[in-house]
């Protein structure tokens, strides 16, 4: 059976794939933890899950659902922005995750931002594996959500196609401010340390 899917579901079922036990996989918006307890499931028991938030409820509720899960010790939480995941991620993700907007059931104002969002995009892209993948679901249903896809989207469409293939997933026959996905693979041979 297959089925077309929504933005984040669609992102799901590539990962499913694409990620491999032992790889490190970074969930670049904690949120409730439901996506890292996805990667951390994916990577298996000798992966790890780089995940990061600005909240530290988020965290919280993250850190207690993989525990309840058994999956903590598979994953590294950080108390910072992922604008800055170069600076504490070691070594080449296979795939990255960004599931923009604001926590639920939190403050709307805490949503991610579309400055922070692109240079966060940028350092992923650069900590990418050749084939692995940058899965971005952006929400146009809110003023910052479709300043971000704007934003993203002309991101990815500036990006080199000998390094990096870029796609855009949108429902056209669902509400234009429905959620979309950007998938963002790093080229297998068009690495920049081959350029
Ligand atoms: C839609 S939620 C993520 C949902 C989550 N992945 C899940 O499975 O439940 C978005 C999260 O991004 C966080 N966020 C906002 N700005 C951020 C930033 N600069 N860096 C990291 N996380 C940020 C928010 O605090 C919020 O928890």
């Amino acid at each position: 059976m297959v089925e077309l899917k929504n933005a984040r579901f669609l992102g799901r079922d590539l990962m499913r794939d694409l990620i491999l036990e032992g790889d490190m996989a970074i969930d670049a918006t904690a949120g409730n933890g439901h996506d890292a307890l996805f990667l951390c499931r994916q990577v298996g028991e000798t992966g790890l899950v780089h995940v990061f938030d600005v909240q530290e409820e988020a965290l919280k509720r993250t850190r207690e659902r993989l525990e309840a899960e058994g999956m903590l010790k598979r994953a590294k939480l950080h108390l910072r922005s992922h604008a800055e995941m170069a600076d504490v991620v070691e070594g080449r993700a296979r795939a990255v995750l960004f599931n923009l907007g604001w926590l639920p059931g939190g403050d709307h104002e805490k949503t991610t931002r579309a400055e922070s969002s692109a240079k966060a995009v940028e350092a992923a892209l650069e900590l990418l594996l050749p084939g692995g993948m940058a899965f971005i679901c952006v929400y146009p249903g809110h003023e910052e959500g479709r300043h971000e896809m704007e934003m993203l989207t002309g991101l990815a469409k500036g990006l080199d196609p000998r390094r990096f293939n870029a796609l855009f997933s949108a429902f056209l026959n669902q509400r234009e401010d429905s959620p979309k996905l950007i998938a963002i693979q790093r080229n297998m041979n068009g690495g920049k340390e081959e350029a």
